[in-house]
């Protein structure tokens, strides 16, 4: 198969400004510089697995427009497959305007722009790409219909489906979630989707799995991630000590980096133990793709 991971998703210009202080309800705060770069949950994950070297592309799709220019000039830096990203003449680029505050935690608001026309059609004209792939990697920035097409192509070609629903949708459909190997999720996430809440990250993980994914990975920000994989007990993989800059895209480069080792071959345990570390490396640095590292940071961390 050409490539390890092909990414379906988002693509979003991030506009980001730091605060000391974040405003309430109808009050004005000042910020830092207006910061422009590259993000988008399907880009990030496309960029952090081309970045660690594994062959990489990305369905998305931009408006003709300057943002547009920006997203596809980062992807080719990190060496992603671009010819299967559309660009829509009329369309805006996804944008996504993001506040990040002192503690390196962020608020987000996403105009999804070309993302909403991202079609189920789209995907089944690509097929040929789905074909020839190993992981197909989905979030949810794009129509559910979108990444209803995408699961559906991918079990028809047999790629293995990493499926990250973020932003979580109120409910998963069955097919999506039996499709899910792994399904990777964030503690909000988890306890929305698995029905549980409060509790314990095992808890929530195996309840997804009763509920039909075949494997799950929960990220756990700080402090790593657990992983439940098809048969055996959850392993609770520890996080890395690290200064957090900005978590903005971190989960989305713990995902392209799992889907790029399990691509490699490497068991559930094995990929997450090393995309904790890439995630880690992420947070240290501002803005999403900009902070991501290639696989020789990675090791030396
Ligand atoms: O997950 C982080 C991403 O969410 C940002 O890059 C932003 O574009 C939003 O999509
Ligand atoms: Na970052």
């Amino acid at each position: 198969r050409d490539y390890d991971v092909l990414v379906i998703g988002s693509a979003n210009a991030d506009l980001t400004v730091r605060v000391d202080r974040r405003p309430g309800p109808g009050e004005t705060v000042p910020g830092t510089d207006l910061v422009e770069s590259a993000g988008g949950k399907g880009a990030n994950q496309a960029a952090a697995a081309a970045r660690l070297g594994a062959r990489t592309a990305l369905l998305a799709k931009v408006g003709d427009d300057a943002f547009g220019e920006l997203l596809l000039d980062a992807q080719r830096a990190a060496g992603t497959e671009l010819r299967h990203v559309l660009v829509e003449p009329g369309a805006r680029t996804g944008t996504a305007l993001i506040v990040v505050g002192p503690d390196g935690d962020n608020q987000i608001v996403v105009s999804p722009g070309a993302n909403a026309r991202l079609s189920a059609a789209d995907v089944r004209a690509a097929r040929d790409a789905v074909a020839a792939a190993r992981v197909v990697s989905l979030q949810w920035e794009v129509p559910e219909e979108t990444v209803a097409a995408a699961v559906a192509v991918a079990g028809e070609t047999g790629a293995r489906v990493v499926l990250n629903p973020s932003p979580v949708p109120g409910a998963l459909r069955a097919e999506l979630l039996a499709a899910a190997d792994p399904l990777v999720v964030n503690e909000h996430e988890a306890q929305l989707l698995s029905g549980v809440s409060g509790g314990e990250p095992a808890e929530w993980a195996r309840v997804l799995r009763e509920s039909g994914a075949r494997s799950v990975v929960v990220t756990l920000g700080g402090e790593g991630a657990l992983v439940l994989d098809g048969v055996a007990d959850a392993v609770r993989i520890p996080g890395v000590k690290v200064e957090v800059v900005d978590t903005t895209g971190a989960g989305d480069a713990f995902t392209g980096a799992l889907a790029a080792r399990l691509a490699r071959g490497a068991s559930l345990e094995e990929a997450a133990r090393f995309a904790v570390r890439v995630g880690a490396v992420a947070v240290t640095r501002a803005g999403a793709q900009p902070s991501y590292p290639g696989a020789e940071e990675v090791s030396r961390s």
